[in-house]
């Protein structure tokens, strides 16, 4: 089999109005606890993307019935809070770093043994930040050599609250404490150093759960049980990022992302982008399931290279990649410091990123825990022609295909299937607004 590759040029001014599919996060989470729950739930704008309907075969083969009415739509059948049973086999996470981070400390309370697996990315990426703290209330978890997966979570194992300093700001840590805490004796409560994604905080509130939650803390006790509710998952920011850069970028753009998610926790690219300069308007705001949802309008604008703030790189964590190509487009130097968890993402987004901006022609000077990119402002073609490697890195491959918009010839971006992790339709969506861009 031959790996998919794209090859993308330069398109037409972007224009139109997009709906960006479901959020992954927001996905993965309600198809535990809606399983985790008493009664029936409705999801609707479920992401139909690799990660989060791994996450739902997971829960299948856990006991859940599930069913699925339309796309984007699923019925759960919840099984109640210990209601699940033993998988006949390794349960399969794909390219999801979510889905088994939060599965370690959701199966740790469970009655039975549970080993989770993942592709070749997944596989090399560290768990001790989840399996250390799970230990210290009382789970037993047996990672491979190095802290990476296979996991083996071995079931009945008495948990006991703990209250968890983290220091790092992972909304993956904390939510698999936070998952384990249902099923512990006493009080589970975790600090971060930075606030992160609160989405874990929010849903089980809205199941019925009692917890505390504040930016940066999270506070609640075993015990209790999940009711089923019905779940309206927005449209993911994370994916509307890629066309908040490519619109940004593109000399003549006006587009409309239609009922996009603005979690605080999420849209830190946002503010980045309008310090750089940007163009975009948010109308329309409103409420989807719990969340704030509203219409971004982004219009082409001359952006200009800024220190990036630490105290936003949290809340944009996963938006490197489209900021590195917004940057190489900026009048002067973008700095990004205080973001070394890109190392550790789906492929090391700093190196990735670095290798690909310099075959496209971009002097990118590369840190630790960072980069400074160098800006070429100017109506022209920023990015040089050439073949670049996505390392099977969704956000990667997605990030090349919008610095295709400003290059001077062909950009072909290698191992581009993992795109239908996060961002099913990709291809086909960018094209309709005024991509060039060539794949499946
Ligand atoms: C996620 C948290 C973040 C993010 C990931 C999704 C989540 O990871 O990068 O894509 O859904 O909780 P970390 O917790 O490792 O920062």
């Amino acid at each position: 089999m031959t790996a998919a590759r794209w090859i993308a040029t330069a398109g037409a001014p972007l224009r139109g109005e997009l709906d960006v599919p479901g959020d992954k996060s927001v996905s993965h989470r309600a198809i535990m606890l809606a399983s985790l729950a008493d009664g029936i739930s409705r999801i609707t704008g479920f992401l139909e993307g690799e990660d989060a309907r791994a996450t739902e075969a997971i829960f299948r083969r856990l006991g859940v019935s599930i069913e699925t009415p339309a796309v984007g739509a699923r019925v759960v059948h919840g099984v109640g809070i210990d209601g699940l049973r033993a998988a006949d086999g390794p349960l399969d996470c794909g390219n999801a770093g979510t889905g088994m981070r939060l599965l370690a400390g959701l199966l740790a309370g469970q009655a039975f043994d549970s080993e989770l697996v993942g592709d070749a990315s997944l596989s090399k990426r560290p768990m001790r930040r989840v399996t250390e703290p799970l230990a210290r209330m009382g789970a037993r978890i047996d990672t491979g050599e190095g802290g990476v997966p296979p996991l083996r979570v071995h079931g009945k194992q008495r948990l006991t609250g703990v209250e968890y300093e983290n220091a790092l700001a992972s909304a993956q840590v904390k939510s698999a404490l936070l998952l384990a805490g249902l099923y512990a004796e006493g009080q589970t409560v975790v600090h971060e150093p930075r606030p992160t994604r609160d989405y874990t905080e929010r849903m089980l509130a809205a199941f019925g759960w009692p917890i505390e939650f504040s930016p940066g803390l999270a506070r609640l006790s075993g015990g209790h049980r999940l009711r089923a509710t019905d779940v309206h998952v927005p449209a993911d920011f994370s994916s509307a990022a890629f066309f908040l850069v490519a619109a940004s970028i593109v000399p003549g753009s006006d587009l409309l992302l239609r009922r996009v998610g603005m979690n605080p926790r999420r849209t830190g690219l946002l503010h980045v982008l309008r310090l750089m300069g940007a163009d975009i308007e948010a109308s329309n705001a409103g409420e989807q399931g719990g969340e704030p949802v509203a219409d971004l309008r982004v219009r082409h604008a001359p952006l200009h290279g800024i220190d990036v703030p630490e105290v936003h790189v949290p809340d944009m964590i996963d938006e490197f990649p489209a900021l590195f190509v917004a940057a190489a487009c900026a009048d002067g130097p973008t700095r990004v410091t205080g973001a070394a968890e890109l190392r550790v993402k789906e492929s090391d987004r700093i190196a990735v990123m670095a290798t690909g901006l310099r075959t496209l022609g971009i002097a990118i000077d590369e840190a630790p825990d960072g980069a400074t990119i160098p800006g070429n402002a100017g109506a022209g073609a920023v990015f040089g022609r050439g073949e670049v490697e996505s390392h099977g890195d969704h956000r990667i491959a997605m990030a090349f295909a919008v610095a295709a918009q400003r290059a001077v010839g062909e950009v072909a971006i290698c191992d581009t299937a993992n795109v239908a992790t996060s961002f099913p339709g990709f291809v086909s969506l960018a094209r309709g607004a005024g991509f060039g861009l060539l794949g499946d």
